[in-house]
């Protein structure tokens, strides 16, 4: 195992994938296998729990819905604290960053709301730190929902209602960034861990 591997410069990853689709696990799997390697990560998510913005979805999550407009405004002051306090200072120290959901939920999520996508992307763009890589844990609405109320047994949050869930998949499947990778996420966490990790290793040994 080496240890204390330095980069020459910071690496941003982000997780997204509909709810179920096993981000926290797949987030701790390639943290603990990059700091094996010797590798400085941060993980962090969004919305956070920093930010009264955060703190202001996260409350309203399992209540009434506030408008698509609302959540956008909401989600956006959010991520720019986010960069500024966060992603961006921890990149500029060469650390490697992974972020549970980033802007692409915001596009997906509130385009499923009834906003237009394109005009989602160009708000989000226009200040956000782009990502090196976005892994997309790709999985059935009916395996995420069984998923869900397995693991939490818990009522669902507004964002998590099938109808909506199904717009939610077709946005995120419709992305083709070149940075964006579609993993397939409805075999083993082993398995899902080990296509990720492939892909990280031709980023870093490349
Ligand atoms: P989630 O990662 O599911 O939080 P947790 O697992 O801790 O409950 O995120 C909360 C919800 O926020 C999720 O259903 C997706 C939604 N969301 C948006 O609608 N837009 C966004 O821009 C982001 C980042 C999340």
């Amino acid at each position: 195992m080496n240890k204390n591997t330095k980069l020459n410069k910071g690496i941003f990853f982000v997780i997204e994938g509909i709810d179920g689709a096993g981000k926290s696990t797949q987030i701790k799997m390639l943290a603990d296998w990059l700091t094996a390697s010797g590798y400085d990560v941060v993980v962090t998510r969004e919305p956070t729990d920093e930010s009264v913005y955060g703190r202001t979805i996260r409350a309203g999550m399992y209540g009434e819905r506030s408008t698509p407009e609302e959540e956008l405004d909401l989600f956006i002051l959010d991520r720019k604290e986010h960069i500024r306090n966060l992603i961006a200072p921890a990149l500029k120290q060469k650390k490697i960053v992974i972020c549970d959901r980033y802007y692409f939920s915001n596009i997906a999520y509130q385009g499923a709301a009834g906003l237009d996508t394109g005009d989602i992307r160009r708000l989000n763009e226009a200040f956000s730190v782009i990502p090196d890589a976005v892994f997309y844990l790709r999985i059935s609405v009916d395996e995420g929902l069984h998923r869900i109320q397995n693991i939490r047994n818990s009522e669902l949050t507004s964002f998590e209602k099938a109808d909506f869930l199904h717009k939610v998949k077709e946005i995120f499947d419709a992305m083709a960034d070149e940075y964006f990778h579609r993993i397939d996420a409805s075999v083993g966490a082993k398995e899902v861990s080990e296509q990720v990790v492939e892909i990280v290793k031709e980023m870093l040994y490349r």
